[in-house]
């Protein structure tokens, strides 16, 4: 077989996926070890056929894969990868760009840049800030962290009880000490009980992981403007909201950070990984990463965008989003984000009116708690039933002490029906 007959058989085999996923069971259906146990201990000493691969694909990992892109995948914060960016993760591996500095691709560098100035004002962001492209939020928050203790000296990182656990794992990493500050009755941090003593940055989140509770921003920029501590702002979900004006409400404050991580591959339509990081202060960053070697040294006067963040290799990342945002454009964005607000205030609106269920965190944006008044077994119980059934996927989270079921909407696949369906599920 030749690339390209092994080529169309791949294609196909992802449009046959993308059509029939949405009858697959959303959580994989399989105990720990099963996968492994049904594939060979040892590799193949001679080369096999690419049509093997797909098979044992179809055959033996599908059962194992738990689907993101299904329509009625509702745990963490649902995702998409769109078919323009899978088609354009397809080129970034053809090309196979390891953008360390600018000659070693000056397109991938420059298109890096590019793009991360257009999805700026498709967001609304403030202007001239310096934008690359990191893998996850993860490691955008471990850049922006060491940045900060660059800039400060400071050993500390404050952050709320509701803050990604990456910002702790961050902090663990650079040697800097977390501070929980505590947090008011709609899940924000609470400003009146911030503490920035000896504090390099201070991680206020826009679109809490449990909730999508919004810290105030504003108050939090005005105690980090006094005190001199960096001002992250984690939007790693709820950012890719402010394509839509409706929603900028949430960017009250953010021309006074100092950083700011809005993850593409959560709800801006772009495969996994692709975590997008603006900062107004890119000197610090670099003062936090470069270094040079001999063997990089070169005389082109152009920026590197591995001074930037921890890896040195870079991948091709930016062209799955030039990608995505070429082809929906700003109004396909919108129309997309919209749609799945419009889907979890409906599915809000069915909780609140059925008896027996409440919702237990106000909604912002798609994302909607809720449980059955009862014991947290019994809310736990649920979940599991649900899960085990395939029929959808949801994840939980606690707030104030009770087990409360999440349903978080984000794929674009996703349809009413699909949110009737999953209505129905829950209530049976
Ligand atoms: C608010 C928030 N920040 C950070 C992260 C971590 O994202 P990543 O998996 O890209 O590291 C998440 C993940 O869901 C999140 O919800």
């Amino acid at each position: 077989m030749t690339f390209r007959e092994d080529g169309a058989a791949a294609l196909e085999w992802a449009a046959r996926y993308l059509e029939r996923v949405g009858e697959l069971p959303v959580l994989a259906q399989v105990e720990p070890g099963e996968i492994r146990a049904r594939l060979p201990a040892s590799p193949p000493e001679r080369g096999e056929a690419f049509a093997d691969v797909l098979r044992d694909l179809d055959e033996i990992l599908l059962p194992g894969v738990t689907h993101w892109q299904s329509p009625r995948f509702f745990a963490y914060f649902a995702v998409s990868a769109s078919e323009p960016g899978i088609l354009a993760e397809l080129l970034a591996a053809t090309l196979n760009s390891v953008a360390f500095i600018w000659r070693t691709s000056p397109a991938s560098t420059e298109l890096e840049a590019l793009t991360l100035d257009w999805t700026a004002q498709l967001l609304g962001l403030p202007d001239g800030w310096h934008g690359h492209i990191e893998d996850t939020a993860s490691v955008s928050t471990i850049a922006a962290l060491a940045a900060a203790r660059e800039a400060t000296g400071g050993r500390v990182v404050v952050c709320s009880e509701e803050a990604h656990s990456s910002v702790e794992r961050a902090a663990r990493l650079l040697g800097l000490e977390t501070r929980k500050v505590p947090i008011d009755d709609e899940f924000r941090m609470r400003a009146d009980a911030v503490d920035l003593t000896d504090a390099a940055a201070l991680v206020a989140t826009v679109g809490t992981t449990s909730t999508s509770s919004v810290d105030p921003v504003p108050a939090l920029a005005d105690l980090c403007v006094d005190a001199d501590v960096w001002l992250h702002v984690d939007a790693a979900y709820a950012g890719s909201s402010w394509v839509c004006p409706e929603f900028r409400w949430s960017q009250a404050g953010l021309e006074r950070a100092d950083s700011l991580v809005v993850n593409a591959h959560k709800w801006l339509f772009t495969p996994m990984d692709c975590s997008l990081l603006w900062t107004r202060r890119p000197e610090a960053l670099r003062a936090a990463f470069s270094l040079v070697p001999e063997y990089l040294r070169t005389s082109d006067e152009a920026e590197s965008l591995s001074d930037y963040g921890p890896a040195l290799g870079r991948r091709f990342r930016s062209l799955k989003l030039w990608a995505v945002l070429r082809c929906y454009g700003r109004e396909g964005l919108q129309a997309r984000i919209r749609e799945a607000v419009r889907f979890a205030e409906l599915f809000e609106g069915w909780v609140e009116a059925e008896p027996g269920w409440e919702v237990c965190a106000s909604r912002h944006f798609s994302l909607v708690c809720f449980r059955r008044d009862g014991s947290d077994e019994e809310n736990e119980e649920i979940l599991e039933r649900l899960n085990r059934s395939g029929e959808l996927f949801l994840s939980h989270t606690r707030l104030a002490g009770r087990y409360v079921l999440r349903l978080a909407i984000g794929n674009e696949r996703t349809t009413e029906a699909d949110i009737h369906r999953a209505w129905q599920a829950i209530r049976a």
